[in-house]
């Protein structure tokens, strides 16, 4: 029957885990996949998450969620996004669903836009994360690119970013990264997104924004919605992809949320139908534990704070580690500019290494990271960051 299937190329992300993973070498690191570690290098769960599993402990009975999942999480999760007194959310605006984490949601998406805007296409910034292109391709809508990061300032072009969003088609869709933008941690000013949004406006495009690292730009995830609230404050009709993988470090649990925002009441509930729709025959109802855990956490405002401050020390952490990057390369008399790594926000430094330069830090110094030259922070350690950086400079120095 399958003589003819070949094997499938390897991940660009989580294919760096599967060769990390083989390498026996002691000196390893891995810098490749965007997972938060202590600064011994350890995965966290956070104190927040396990006290909400210990509440969960002898409650859980075992049952279905609805199709569209737990309704208290997803209540939670849109105030992360909309906000705490959203009218949106007083007027019942929003069609909401749990997901399976930022994948999941941003999928049932394409296939809703697939479904109901069956001639659309989705613009997606130049980079993005690899997924994105996986995902919009199996939902079978065509992909156009808008320009996104300058490799020479290592910065964003928003000249051209805006020449694109103007010269796209009017009603065009766009999936827009709301906050630590993957892989380059460059993101948009408030003046820019302000100036998106009214372009937005003028052109009648469609925003998604993926929302997978909220609270990991600036450690405050109310700051980080900020791209859309400047949105929804412009009447945009926006659609929105949650995570919890990252902020709660819940990534094996797959939590998360897709929402859209519509006309009225009775819009919402037609759509929400049809993303249960969606989600019916591809995997009838989403897990519940993760789902539990969240909802625990944001019910109880003394969790809540916790988490607040744990997401702010994770953050903090890594913003520390940019620095001790980029000074232990400096010291070492680097020809080369390494001011992105302090300026760029979020989980990943977009080093500017080149595809060969990588490939030599996995062959020589068995440090994994993607071809494209991101390195995820959230695996440098006081540990191993010296090491790190006298890498960078042998393969970077000309
Ligand atoms: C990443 O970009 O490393 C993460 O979002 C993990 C993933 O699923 O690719």
């Amino acid at each position: 029957w399958w003589k003819h299937v070949e094997p499938a190329p390897k991940d660009p992300i989580l294919g760096v885990t599967e060769a990390f993973l083989a390498d026996p070498s002691p000196h390893k690191v891995n810098v490749g996949v965007g997972a938060y570690r202590d600064d011994n290098g350890k995965p966290v769960v956070l104190d927040c998450v396990r006290e909400a599993e210990r509440r969960v402990a002898g409650n859980l009975n075992m049952e279905y969620l609805p199709m569209g999942g737990s309704n208290t999480m997803v209540d939670e999760t849109l105030k992360l996004a909309y906000g705490e007194n959203s009218d949106l959310i007083k007027d019942k605006r929003i069609a909401a669903i749990q997901a399976l984490s930022g994948t999941g949601a941003c999928r049932i998406f394409a296939d809703f836009q697939k479904r109901f805007s069956p001639d659309s296409q989705i613009y997606i910034p130049v980079p993005t994360w690899s997924n994105h292109h996986n995902i919009w391709r199996d939902a079978n809508v065509p992909q156009r690119t808008y320009h996104y990061y300058h490799p020479e300032t290592k910065g964003l072009d928003f000249a051209s970013l805006m020449d694109d969003v103007k010269n796209a088609p009017n009603g065009s869709f766009f999936m827009l990264h709301a906050c630590a933008h993957n892989p380059t941690g460059v993101d948009p000013t408030i003046e820019q997104w302000k100036e998106i949004s009214y372009q937005f406006k003028v052109k009648g495009h469609f925003a998604f924004f993926d929302m997978a690292y909220q609270g990991f730009a600036s450690g405050d995830p109310e700051r980080d919605a900020n791209s859309i609230r400047i949105f929804l404050e412009d009447g945009h009709l926006i659609g929105c992809s949650q995570s919890y993988a990252k902020n709660m470090g819940l990534y094996g649990q797959r939590v998360g949320c897709l929402s859209l925002v519509c006309e009225d009441e009775k819009q919402a509930v037609a759509v929400k139908s049809q993303l249960q729709q969606l989600a019916r025959p591809m995997y009838s109802n989403p897990p519940v534990h993760g789902a539990l855990i969240v909802s625990i956490i944001l019910g109880d405002p003394d969790l809540k704070q916790l988490w607040l401050k744990e997401v702010k020390g994770m953050a903090d952490r890594i913003i520390g580690m940019r620095s001790s990057l980029r000074e232990n390369i400096e010291k070492l008399g680097s020809p080369l500019s390494w001011e992105h790594i302090t300026n760029q926000i979020g989980m990943f430094c977009y080093s500017g290494m080149t595809p060969e330069q990588v490939d030599r830090l996995t062959k020589e110094f068995h440090i994994y990271m993607t071809r494209n030259g991101r390195i995820s922070m959230a695996g440098v350690t006081s540990g191993n960051v010296e090491y790190l950086a006298k890498a960078i400079h042998e393969v970077t120095k000309a």
